[in-house]
């Protein structure tokens, strides 16, 4: 079973991830892994620590001569910031934090107020440290790992924004060409692919910093060429779109998803909503869809259809305008700390969105059609008979 643990702090020393149960014999291309860590510190609307930091995976393990083992695959990616924190993040002996460093308030929107509470800190960095979405990075490396291994079976994935604040553009959906659609994603700085709006959206995000505020969005991912039946309708914890949402649901600040028409179909009759199933055959499938409403799943299962699913992301809990909270240790009436913060995230956060789907779609593939070898899988993978009941 393909599986994954992240470790490290956002101003520690370094982010740590464990791939465990990948296949031997998968060729990495180390430029695109870095890359795609290169992605998710871009778009407009980030801090300035992007800057500083210049993400690179160092494998440790699983890797040799360029390909995969079989064995785990370990990663670190440096904090290069940790050289400014040493004192503070120290990991033996004493800690020694300088007053503009100590935070003595919970930032309401974070991780702050329970985790201090549950975890019985005494420093409420402990909770910001981890909670921080910089652990997200180590999890694009284990999602751009699963995206070279979809790239081998053809399977292309495509991420773009497609609303920040109350600019919306429109989805890709039904757009044949997903490179095309990728291309003119990667010229906006705001990774959405149309281009006044994404104009529109970047002057949003100005007028919003200039304001002192924050921004959210949404995000869609589109997903070709994927085998029917990955996932199952047999049990709970085997249903793709459940697999897929935990996934989402996982990445800091989002706070919603939907697959296909989602929340526009519970409003609709049934008639408007599903799919046909035509019987004229095509290059793949024994059978034709004319519509794609239901974004690729049916059943808990992926239905040969291009997967659609669209996440939404709140506005960053960080406000320079901070927000009523109380101070810590004692509970006292306090205006919320300002700490450097990106003001709009969704390109960043369309990266990872984009790895996490890449990692439960390899672990669905690596389910059904399981090898210890990409020889092995590739095997089995291509001659699959698509029409076998
Ligand atoms: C890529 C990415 C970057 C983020 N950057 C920031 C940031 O700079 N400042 C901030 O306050 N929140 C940021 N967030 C959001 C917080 O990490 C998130 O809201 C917080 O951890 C609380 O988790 P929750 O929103 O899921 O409850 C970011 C999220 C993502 C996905």
């Amino acid at each position: 079973m393909l599986r994954f643990l992240t470790a490290g702090e956002s101003h520690g020393p370094s982010l740590t991830a464990i791939l465990e149960g990948f296949p031997s014999g998968l060729a990495i291309d180390f430029d695109k892994l870095d890359k795609e860590l290169k992605a998710r510190q871009g778009g407009y609307g980030r801090n300035s620590r992007q800057k500083i930091e210049s993400d690179k995976v160092t494998f440790t393990g699983g890797i040799r001569g360029g390909v995969t083992t079989g064995g785990p695959i370990c990663m670190h990616i440096e904090n290069k910031d940790f050289a400014n924190w040493q004192e503070v993040m120290a990991l033996e002996g004493k800690i020694n934090t300088p007053k503009e460093k100590e935070v003595d308030c919970f930032r309401p929107g974070h991780a702050d107020l329970a985790g201090t509470i549950k975890y019985g800190h005494k420093d409420i960095r402990d909770v910001i440290e981890r909670a921080s979405a910089r652990e997200t990075a180590a999890r694009v490396a284990v999602g751009a790992i699963c995206q070279q291994f979809l790239n081998v079976l053809d399977i292309n994935l495509v991420a773009h924004v497609i609303q920040v604040g109350n600019v919306k553009a429109p989805s890709q959906a039904d757009c044949d060409n997903l490179i095309e659609v990728c291309a003119r994603a990667n010229e906006s700085e705001i990774s959405c692919a149309d281009q006044s709006k994404s104009e529109e959206m970047i002057e949003l995000i100005k007028k919003t910093w200039s304001e002192g505020d924050s921004l959210g969005g949404a995000i869609e991912i589109l997903v070709d060429n994927l085998p029917v039946g990955l996932g199952s309708y047999v049990h709970w914890d085997r249903r793709i779109d459940g697999q897929l949402a935990q996934a989402l649901m996982s990445v800091h600040a989002i706070k919603a998803m939907e697959i296909g028409d989602g929340i526009e179909a519970s409003q609709k009759p049934g008639s408007q909503v599903h799919d046909a199933i035509n019987p004229a055959k095509t290059e793949n499938l024994p059978f034709t869809r004319p519509t794609n409403r239901a974004g690729g799943v049916e059943g808990g299962m992926t239905n040969g259809s291009r997967l659609v699913i669209r996440a939404f992301m709140k506005p960053i809990p960080t406000l320079v305008k901070g927000l009523n909270s109380v101070s810590f240790p004692d509970f006292k009436a306090k205006k919320a700390r300002y700490e450097r913060s990106d003001v709009c995230a969704i390109s960043a956060c369309a990266v990872v969105a984009k790895n996490m789907i890449a990692y439960i779609l390899a672990k669905a593939l690596l389910e059904k059609f399981g090898q210890d070898s990409m020889k092995q899988l590739l095997s089995v993978y291509k001659k699959r008979n698509l029409s076998d009941a």
